[in-house]
């Protein structure tokens, strides 16, 4: 979509709007690897490849990945514990939020972005996005927890939950997809069944994964993985 170039800039986060102006002014901002003087020209952040010093800046929506350690808090500030921001490279952190959270101890898949509508989207009970995770637990899952999640639970404190999938995988050990995100869900699905979670990994969401990103690090998605999460899968 086409929008103002100082505009641009400026959504960007990286460059308040008369910040934006000084660079153009300058000469540091170069649209296809051309100087841009004029603010007011129109530009597609999708497509057109806009620089500030001859690095390339993201214009357009950022989405992130980010392998979460346990330890961090899924907030932007906390008076006492680490937050998941703290993780996200500063270029970024202004612009983007945490897609959902993880409560401190999980670890794993957690999103970041600073496009509201698709935040919304994958957040949307309603849109039933998939949520993969491992488990660690107290006991052992057997057929009949493995049915009562496929009915949807009801929590201890009556909260009723949609129909989710218990996959065993040994003893203490289990894989539960979720469609939605209510508070300790997993957690307090597992401990409704009686198999208090000692361990919680998010594997996968709307069928993106970790791959081999190291815990603790953050990557942009690539242009395939946009595309599958926008299109809903
Ligand atoms: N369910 C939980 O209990 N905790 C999380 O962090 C995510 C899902």
């Amino acid at each position: 979509m086409l929008q103002r170039l100082d505009k641009a800039l400026s959504n960007t986060g990286l460059l308040t709007r008369s910040q934006a102006k000084d660079a153009l002014k300058a000469g540091r901002i170069q649209c296809d690897g051309v100087i841009v003087w004029d603010g007011a020209v129109k530009v597609d952040p999708e497509v057109q490849a806009i620089t500030l010093d001859g690095e390339r800046i993201s214009v357009g929506t950022v989405i992130l990945m980010l392998n979460k350690p346990a330890g961090f808090v899924t907030s932007t500030q906390d008076p006492r514990d680490k937050t998941v921001m703290e993780l996200i490279p500063s270029q970024y952190r202004r612009r983007v939020a945490p897609v959902g959270r993880l409560d401190k101890e999980t670890e794993g898949l957690l999103l970041f972005t600073d496009d509201g509508d698709l935040a919304h989207f994958l957040i949307s009970p309603k849109h039933q996005v998939p949520k993969i995770y491992y488990a660690r637990h107290e006991g052992e899952a057997t057929q009949e927890d493995v049915a009562a999640f496929s009915q949807g639970l009801t929590l201890k404190d009556g909260t009723s939950c949609l129909p989710a999938r218990l996959e065993p995988l040994g003893p203490g050990e289990s894989r539960i997809t979720v469609c939605e995100g209510k508070y300790h869900q997993v957690r307090r699905m597992m401990a409704s069944r009686g198999m208090s979670v000692t361990y919680l990994e998010r594997q996968s969401e709307s069928g993106l994964t970790l791959g081999d990103l190291p815990r603790g690090e953050v990557r942009l998605l690539t242009q395939g993985e946009e595309m599958a999460l926008r299109r809903g899968n």
